[in-house]
């Protein structure tokens, strides 16, 4: 409940950002906005960090929120925040007088008319379809990027320019986002009309530069800015607030120790997009999705799913020796570890529920095979900021299950009707699009996401030309 407010909160606030977002409202208390929101943020993280994190409580209360109440009871906690189709209910986000309130009663929200509202339809893929699309078409005729350049023969050539053959692997993602931009009407040639400023480092190509490696990733960043600052005038100007750098692998969370100011300013587009990270700002920096990438269309989307949930992978992690311990056995729930012996793809084309589980990091490209295959994502790694969240309504293609609830999983799972189920798995179809990159990006595929994104994050760091 608390996690979502959050996401409400953070979809309030950068549609805020947008100067030309049509709200009377909202303008007129702007006066009091600064400081109103400064306070409901806090709240609002203090509330979302207590609510998925075990500092705050002590153990005997823990015990009680959750798994083992559940237990009890016999009854499953609300552990995961699909709402039924049949009990349409909404949650409306109201304000009046700079205050943030919600309700589930719609026919309440009309008590506080004067005020613009919203409503989350639960089962609708975006949080506001009109919002985004009225943006997309202004980033898209708008939005401008300047990309500092370098010439062929630069000695790391390799690591600042785009790859010049086809993504693949694990940390495509990263690739596919620059060899799409650098060829993108989105470039601008002339910095004074950039809104953002893009630091081209790739951080995965750096990993196996043998002249860098992993222990020298953090000069190489430091070096790279040093120089950057030194023959440019735009990264000072806003301490680097306007520029942003985009990495899937997940050693970019210690990358910019050397150089706090990216960290603490630049906006940061990771796969890694862990709240609990200290390296990861929520609201400044945005998830990545990690995607393996796919060029062509699996057959059959929409056949018969006979099993429950599917997960294949290595324990790296403890949130996955959990669910061995829990699930090895299962006749619904199929986990796999170490070598897989039957085909990944009809695996994950024959299973209801896809489960994406914490590794080493929050991310893996779990959820875009899933939603390649037509699986409906089940997320099991807390803290995890996910993909296109300013945009996508998680609660409508997906299932987000809390770490401590992996005995639950089953009750959970089984207790979604075949009707919920149909709904999910339509939007799981109608979602796939936005996380498929491809050569030349198509309208809304995940390289455009991105982009919107970063457009909303960009006019809260302008720097006017009248500073130079
Ligand atoms: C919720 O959204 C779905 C999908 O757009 C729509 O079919 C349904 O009518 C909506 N429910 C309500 C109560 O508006
Ligand atoms: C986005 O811009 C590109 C290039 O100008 C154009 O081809 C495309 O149709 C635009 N898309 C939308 C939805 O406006
Ligand atoms: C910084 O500039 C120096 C001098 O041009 C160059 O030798 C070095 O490779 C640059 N370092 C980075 C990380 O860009
Ligand atoms: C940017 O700031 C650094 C450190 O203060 C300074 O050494 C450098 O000359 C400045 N860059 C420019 C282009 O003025
Ligand atoms: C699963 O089966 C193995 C081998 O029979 C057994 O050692 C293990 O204890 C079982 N695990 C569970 C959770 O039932």
């Amino acid at each position: 409940m608390a996690a979502s407010s959050f996401y409400l909160l953070h979809n309030l606030l950068t549609r805020r950002r947008d100067p030309n977002y049509p709200s009377a409202a909202l303008k007129s208390i702007f006066f009091f906005m600064p400081t109103t929101l400064a306070l409901a943020t806090s709240l609002l993280i203090v509330l979302y960090i207590s609510s998925t994190s075990t500092l705050f409580l002590p153990h005997h209360l823990q015990l009680t929120t959750s798994a083992s109440a559940s237990v009890n009871n016999e009854q499953p906690t609300k552990v995961f925040s699909f709402f039924p189709p049949e009990v349409v209910r909404f949650r409306k986000i109201w304000k009046r007088d700079g205050v943030l309130g919600e309700t589930e009663d719609p026919s309440n929200f009309k008590l506080h008319t004067g005020s613009r509202g919203m409503y989350i339809n639960d089962t609708e893929l975006f949080h506001d379809r009109d919002v985004f699309f009225e943006n997309y078409e202004e980033m898209n005729r708008s939005f401008k990027i300047y990309v500092y350049s370098h010439k062929q023969d630069d000695p790391f050539a390799n690591v600042l320019l785009p790859v010049v053959f086809e993504p693949g692997g694990n940390y495509a993602s990263e690739s596919y986002f620059k060899k799409n931009l650098v060829n993108s009407h989105f470039i601008t040639k002339d910095p004074s009309t950039a809104d953002l400023f893009f630091l081209p480092f790739s951080i995965a190509r750096l990993r196996h530069d043998p002249r860098v490696g992993i222990n020298g990733i953090q000069d190489f960043i430091r070096d790279y800015i040093f120089n950057i600052s030194h023959e440019y005038p735009y990264w000072n100007r806003s301490g680097g607030a306007d520029h942003f750098y985009v990495a899937c692998h997940s050693i970019g969370r210690s990358a910019m120790d050397k150089v706090v100011e990216v960290k603490l300013n630049a906006i940061q587009i990771v796969c890694s997009s862990s709240y609990y990270l200290s390296s990861y700002v929520a609201h400044k920096d945005a998830s990545l999705p990690q995607i393996w990438p796919r060029q062509v269309d699996p057959p059959n989307l929409a056949q018969e799913r006979s099993k429950l949930a599917f997960f294949a992978g290595t324990i790296n992690s403890p949130v996955r020796e959990k669910l061995l311990q829990v699930w090895q056995n299962d006749s619904e729930i199929s986990v796999h570890f170490g070598h897989l012996t039957t085909s990944y793809s009809k695996e994950l084309l024959g299973s209801k529920f896809c489960l994406h589980v914490k590794g080493f990091e929050v991310n893996t490209a779990r959820i875009g095979d899933a939603l390649y295959y037509g699986c409906v994502p089940v997320i099991i790694a807390n803290h995890y900021d996910l993909p296109f969240q300013d945009i996508l309504n998680w609660n409508s293609f997906s299932i987000v299950v809390a770490t401590l609830d992996i005995p639950l999983l089953k009750r959970i799972l089984q207790g979604i009707s075949v009707e919920e189920y149909l709904i999910l798995q339509n939007n799981v179809f109608k979602v796939r699009k936005h996380f498929h990159w491809h050569l030349f990006p198509v309208d809304y595929d995940a390289f455009y996401l991105v982009m919107y994104e970063l457009w909303l994050r960009r006019s809260s760091s302008r720097v006017g030309s009248q500073v130079l």
